[in-house]
């Protein structure tokens, strides 16, 4: 047992991430009308409301340093906005109502809630930026992967790290134009692909997860969805890096002017400058991390993960909710 740990266990302190767990729990169910609706800002809107009102009851004093939205023309949870009842420890948040919306919108599975929380300054604000380039793995990728080098030379690494042939590797990328080139790549090193039609936060805990076949999750994401990812690798000790990816020169300038480095290699200290930090997901739909929202006669189940830097614990939080108590 290592100092902390041993610090740890005998002076057990609050979980801030089992309180909130209760606000993706909200948005998650109240997302649930919305699904296969076709109205993805619709299904924002009520996750983003219902987020926000169970944030209120916690005790911690929150400024939202990263809110889902402007991409995307959404309804947000802005950032700056004050978020928590005021009292308690000083903190970052991140928030996703929904990192999913169109796979709500569609009725599709893998939409999901999520928060992360660090201390107060430690999270990279890259709003700027819109994408980042990321690569995300177990603990096995730590000083053997480097998103500088070729895919498959990262696979190769990566497979003899984990002692599994190259054939037997699957790497989770974005379904998406800007990845055929990359797609095609990891297929000629010999490795196979799990397409994401949405949501690279769950295919990043899916690759630093050791109950997944994922092994690896890589491409060009959200920057939000990046920082939010490193806060929840920090709990399963995996790796992250990114580089930012402006979309134009504006953007880039942008960046700059907010001290955004780039061409450069951010690891999960920087998009993260906190050893204590705290992630938590509900599923909207069902998917390979957790289930979906349930409605099993008068009572709603939820699932969730929640993930503690600090204390390094991993729990998954099954609740049932009263259906007659969320009537509205
Ligand atoms: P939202 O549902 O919050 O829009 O995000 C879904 C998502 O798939 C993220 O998980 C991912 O990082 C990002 O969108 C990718 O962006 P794009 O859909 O523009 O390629």
């Amino acid at each position: 047992m290592n100092t902390d740990t041993a610090t740890l266990f005998l002076n057990p302190d609050r979980n801030l991430a089992m309180e909130l767990v209760r606000a993706t729990e909200a948005a998650a169910i109240r997302a649930v009308p919305f699904i296969g609706r076709g109205d993805k800002l619709a299904a924002d809107g009520a996750a983003v409301d219902a987020m926000r009102t169970f944030l209120g009851t916690v005790n911690f004093d929150g400024v939202v340093v990263i809110g889902e939205g402007e991409k995307d023309h959404a309804p947000m949870l802005y950032n700056g906005e004050h978020v928590g009842n005021g009292r308690g420890p000083a903190c970052d948040i991140a928030v996703d109502p929904i990192d999913g919306t169109s796979l709500t919108a569609a009725g599709r599975q893998n939409a999901l809630s999520m928060i992360a929380v660090a201390d107060r300054g430690s999270m990279l604000d890259a709003s700027t930026v819109y994408y980042m380039q990321k690569i995300v793995t177990g603990a096995e990728g730590i000083g053997v992967v480097d998103i500088r080098k070729p895919i498959g030379e990262n696979i190769r690494a990566l497979a003899a790290a984990k002692g599994k042939p190259v054939s037997e590797m699957t790497i989770a990328v974005l379904d998406r134009p800007r990845h055929v080139g990359l797609i095609d790549e990891i297929r000629a090193a010999g490795a196979g692909t799990r397409l994401m039609l949405d949501g690279d936060v769950a295919g990043g805990i899916n690759a630093a997860r050791y109950e997944t076949r994922i092994d690896m999750c890589v491409g060009t994401g959200g920057s939000p969805e990046g920082v939010v990812t490193a806060c929840a690798i920090k709990a399963l000790g995996g790796l992250i890096q990114a580089i930012l990816a402006p979309v134009d020169d504006d953007q880039k300038q942008r960046g700059l002017d907010a001290g955004l480095k780039f061409d450069y290699v951010y690891d999960a200290d920087e998009l993260v400058r906190s050893d204590n930090t705290y992630f938590v997901a509900t599923g909207v739909t069902d998917g390979g991390l957790v289930d979906g929202v349930r409605r099993k006669g008068p009572i709603i189940r939820t699932e969730s993960i929640v993930l503690r830097s600090r204390s390094g614990t991993i729990r998954r939080v099954v609740a049932d909710h009263l259906a007659e108590k969320w009537l509205d």
